[in-house]
């Protein structure tokens, strides 16, 4: 018999292509401080928080700077970040996923959001999602960046479920390491060459997941 009672799912590569933003807005703040930032140097930086972000972005560019400094920078980055999601839609739900999410509710599965974003909800609001979750857990509740569980205990809480009734589905390594440290199981999303530690691997909710809904859900 079957125990997956509730699913946790990161937003940014998972139901939304958010990493090109990022990308965008960390790129702009780069060349303002004169170095480049790479396609390559942007995948450090998926599913860690803000500050890491920051973090990695001074080591990338040799710079020196105040606690003070990092979070301005940070901040600057979060206004462009901001306005560049402002005109996203409904159209960029990645494909099969509103779909997905859909059915696994239908099927009584529990749904809840584990984002390390603090604009998660300005985002699920921009894309008519926010109905789809039970519970939503973002880098407004929570205190320590991915791989750390904290993100997806506190999602199993608000589900009210023991972790071990969870699944986790993940784009980035730091998301699937938190799901792992958090006792779950984890559906990677992306590929096999880059994602390690995944009790299964999907290419997207596009394709036909009939075989993981049925190992993890269906009895
Ligand atoms: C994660 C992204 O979901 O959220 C990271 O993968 C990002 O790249 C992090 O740094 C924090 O996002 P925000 O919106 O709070 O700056
Ligand atoms: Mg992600």
């Amino acid at each position: 018999m079957n125990i997956i009672k509730g699913c946790i799912f990161d937003l940014d590569g998972v139901i939304v292509d958010t990493a090109k933003y990022h990308y965008l807005a960390w790129k702009r703040l780069s060349a303002e401080l004169g170095f480049d930032f790479t396609e390559k140097d942007n995948e450090r930086l998926k599913g860690v928080s803000r500050m890491v972000c920051m973090e990695i972005l001074v080591e990338i560019g040799g710079l020196s700077l105040s606690e003070d400094e990092k979070h301005f920078l940070a901040d600057k980055k979060n206004s462009w970040y901001v306005e560049y999601i402002s005109g996203m839609g409904e159209e960029e739900i990645l494909p099969g996923t509103r779909e997905f999410i859909t059915r696994i509710k239908a099927a009584g599965i529990k749904t809840a959001l584990g984002s390390a974003s603090k604009n998660a909800g300005i985002i699920l609001a921009n894309l008519r999602l926010l109905e789809l979750f039970d519970a939503i857990i973002d880098g407004t509740c929570t205190t320590k960046a991915k791989p750390d569980p904290e993100v997806f205990l506190l999602g199993a809480k608000a589900l009210n479920l023991p972790a071990h009734q969870c699944v986790v589905f993940e784009d980035s390594q730091a998301g699937l390491d938190a799901a792992n440290n958090a006792g779950m199981l984890c559906v990677g999303v992306g590929s096999a060459d880059i994602l390690t530690g995944t009790d299964f691997i999907i290419r997207g909710f596009d394709s036909n997941l009939d075989d993981i809904l049925n190992a993890l859900i269906v009895q």
